[in-house]
């Protein structure tokens, strides 16, 4: 399993703390943002990781990241997003890394108290499809918002005025290789975005889109409120250890089966 995290965007929501750098190189307490997701992913055993960037500062990932010798990976990939196309846009880019194996992909900007093993564990024996994570919240109107029934998701709205739902669908998404070809039927949105939402959906009209909710505090930071709630967070404790499970995975090396 490959994973790919999204940190493309010109991230107009923190000006002017964006003007001179990337969103997600800023501080989050002890650390930049960027690390979380690369984190998470590694301690869910994922090895193979692209890192999507865009607008005028990408070069400062390279000096930052490197190969992700910092977190203990061989090699990191990269590539450029040109404009802000949106999430799915920034995904389509990934392919050819992807190279029709499933996939982790992670919003640059979010962060997660715990871990995904379980998930990740789960969606590598599910055969086909893709997997989602919620969590309930109490501003749904600012995410996608799943509706749910059972054991099944049967849509999602992104940030709807009046949610049906409290549940968050979080920045974390798992995929079979078919999400390429999905993103090549999508058109844009009203804020002329490839919408991530507009892929789960796809997924959820074919039946095949599985769900879990996330244990633990889970948050974006790409709003200064938000921001400055997942440095709180961090510093409360938690996204910074490699627990007991993840270790596991990490042993098991999840990435490579
Ligand atoms: O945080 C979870 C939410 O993220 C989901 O609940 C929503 O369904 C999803 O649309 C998304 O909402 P946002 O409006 O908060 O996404 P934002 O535009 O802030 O982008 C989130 C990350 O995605 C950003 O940190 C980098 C990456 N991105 C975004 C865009 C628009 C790209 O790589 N390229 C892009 O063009």
């Amino acid at each position: 399993m490959k994973g790919v995290i999204l940190a493309g965007g010109l991230g107009t929501r923190l000006l002017p703390l964006t003007r001179v750098t990337n969103k997600h190189l800023l501080p989050v307490y002890d650390k930049p943002m960027i690390y979380y997701p690369i984190e998470c992913l590694v301690k869910a055993g994922i090895q193979d990781i692209m890192v999507v960037t865009g607008g005028e500062h990408a070069g400062d990932f390279l000096k930052l990241l490197g190969n992700g010798k910092a977190f203990g990976l061989r090699e990191l990939h990269y590539t450029y997003q040109e404009g802000e196309g949106g999430i799915a846009d920034a995904l389509r880019l990934a392919e050819d890394f992807v190279d029709r194996d499933k996939i982790v992909v992670m919003l640059g900007d979010n962060i997660i108290e715990k871990n995904i093993c379980k998930a990740v564990g789960s969606f590598f024996t599910q055969q086909r499809g893709g997997k989602i994570l919620l969590k309930q919240v109490d501003d749904p109107q600012r995410f996608g918002v799943a509706d749910i029934d059972g054991d099944s998701v049967v849509g999602i709205e992104e940030k709807p005025a009046k949610p049906k739902t409290n549940y968050a669908v979080i920045g974390i998404y798992m995929y079979d290789a078919q999400v390429f070809e999905i993103i090549r039927t999508l058109k844009p949105s009203g804020r002329g975005e490839l919408e991530i939402t507009d892929v789960n959906n796809a997924y959820i009209a074919q039946g095949t889109m599985t769900y879990e909710i996330l244990d633990g505090w889970w948050t974006d930071a790409g709003t200064f409120e938000s921001l400055h709630r997942a440095g709180v967070l961090v510093a409360s404790g938690g996204a910074n250890h490699l627990d007991g499970e993840s270790k596991a995975a990490t042993a098991a090396g999840v990435g490579a089966l």
